[in-house]
C-alpha cells in the first residue's frame, strides 16, 4: 500500500493546466524528489495534496481517497508540508509557533490555549514539552523563546520544519528548504532531511539545489509543464535526455 497516492491529479487556473493528470505513488520511507524548471507545477501539486486548490482526478492516503477534504482534514490525515514563503506568525516566540503546530494535532483551540482557560492548561502543558522536544531535535532548543521575526531566515525555515512536525505527520512536503541557504546551512538542513526520514516521516522534497535532491533522494519525479516527464533513481534522473531538454529550454527561455 503507497503513503500518497495520485491518479490523473489535474489542477487547471483558468486556461492554465498546472497539473496535468498526474499520477505518482509515494511509499513508506521514501525521500522523494520533486523537481522541474520554474513554473512547472511543484509548488500546485503540494496545494493539490494539501487540500488548497481544488483539483480533479484522486489523491489517495494509505488508500484512502482524501481528494476534497479540507487542509486541517489532510493534516489529520498525517500529511504536513511547509511553504515556499515562510509563513510563521511573526511577533510570537519560536516556541509559541511550534506549539500552534501541536494543536493542528491535538485539536484543541488555540485561542482557548492562548487565553489559558483550565481546560486547556493540562493541554498546554504537554504540548510545550513536545514543542521543545522537535525544537531540539530541529537543533533550534537554545532559541525557543526568541521572537520569529528576528531569526535569520534560514532558520525561519527550520522554524517552519518544526510547526509542521509538531503535527507529527507520516509524511512531509518541503518546499524548497535550501533556498537562499548557504553552503553549511544546506549541509544541515539535508542533514535534518535525513533525520526526519529516520524517524519513520517520509518526505516529499521540491528543491533547486540539485546537490541535495541528488544527494539525499531515494527516487525522483520530475515535471514540466504539469506533466510528468521522468521518474527514477538520482543516477537514472542525471542521464535522462527529457530531463536535460526541459532544463535547458527553461534556461534558454529565461535569457
Ligand atoms: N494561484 C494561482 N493562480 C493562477 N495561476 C497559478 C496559481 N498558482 C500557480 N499558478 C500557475 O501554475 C503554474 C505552476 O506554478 P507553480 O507555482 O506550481 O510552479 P513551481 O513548479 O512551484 O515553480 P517554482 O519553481 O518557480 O516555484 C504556473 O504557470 C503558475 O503561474
Ligand atoms: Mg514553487
Amino acid at each position: 500500500m503507497h503513503l500518497l497516492e495520485t491518479r490523473n491529479l489535474t489542477v487547471r487556473f483558468g486556461g492554465v493546466t498546472a497539473i496535468d493528470n498526474l499520477s505518482l505513488t509515494v511509499g513508506e520511507g521514501e525521500i522523494r524528489g520533486l523537481i522541474g524548471p520554474n513554473g512547472a507545477g511543484k509548488t500546485t501539486f503540494f496545494n493539490a495534496v494539501s487540500g488548497r486548490y481544488p483539483s480533479s482526478g484522486e489523491i489517495r492516503v494509505r488508500d484512502h481517497v482524501v481528494s476534497g477534504l479540507k487542509p486541517n482534514e489532510i493534516v489529520a490525515q498525517g500529511l504536513a508540508r511547509t511553504f515556499q514563503h515562510v509563513t510563521l506568525f511573526k511577533s510570537f516566540s519560536v516556541l509559541k509557533n511550534v506549539m500552534a503546530g501541536c494543536h493542528l494535532r491535538s485539536g484543541y483551540s488555540f485561542w482557548g490555549a492562548l487565553l489559558g482557560t483550565p481546560r486547556t492548561r493540562q493541554n498546554e502543558a504537554d504540548n510545550e514539552r513536545r514543542a521543545r522536544e522537535i525544537l531540539d531535535f530541529v537543533g533550534l532548543g537554545g532559541l525557543a523563546d526568541e521572537t520569529a521575526a528576528n531569526l535569520p531566515h534560514g532558520l525561519q525555515r527550520a522554524v517552519g520544519i518544526a510547526v509542521a512536525l509538531a503535527s507529527e505527520p507520516q509524511m512531509l512536503m518541503l518546499d524548497e528548504p535550501c533556498a537562499g541557504m548557504n553552503t553549511a546551512e544546506t549541509r544541515s538542513m539535508s542533514d535534518l532531511i535525513r533525520r526526519i526520514r529516520g524517524n519513520g516521516t517520509s518526505i516529499i522534497l521540491i528543491e533547486h539545489d540539485m546537490k541535495v535532491i541528488m544527494g539525499i533522494c531515494d527516487q525522483i519525479t520530475v515535471l514540466n509543464f504539469g506533466t510528468k516527464i521522468a521518474e527514477g533513481s538520482p543516477e537514472e534522473i542525471l542521464r535522462n535526455t527529457a530531463v536535460h531538454k526541459a532544463y535547458l529550454g527553461s534556461a534558454a527561455d529565461a535569457s
